[in-house]
């Protein structure tokens, strides 16, 4: 398990994301009401990166063909067909800095 910085808690707003890629797996970061998540950035489906979706609430919509998840858990939460979750990951905020476990 390796701590890696995403980055400025400040410059990921409310309801903004970022990403990073780190021990060879993509990572997405959510500010949710000032509340950091982190959940796989890899849509189940056909792979599109889901930073760049849509987020709305703790519901990110992948930007290829708006599969849902739940951003707060990886989980899917709609889509024509089942898809294996896309996984999640501890987050801490230290000193102003956010990081993410992988
Ligand atoms: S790649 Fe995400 S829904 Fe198709």
């Amino acid at each position: 398990m390796a701590k890696v910085v995403v980055g400025k808690a400040s410059e990921i707003g409310p309801g903004q994301m970022a990403h990073v890629t780190a021990g060879g797996k993509e990572v997405l970061v959510a500010n949710i009401g000032g509340v950091f998540y982190a959940a796989g950035n890899t849509c189940n489906h056909a792979g599109a990166e889901l930073h760049e979706g849509t987020l709305n609430g703790k519901e990110l919509t992948c930007p290829w063909h708006g599969a849902k998840w739940d951003v707060t858990t990886g989980e899917m939460t709609w889509f024509p067909q089942k898809l294996k979750p896309i996984g999640s990951y501890k987050v801490s905020v230290e000193n102003g800095t956010v990081y993410v476990e992988v």
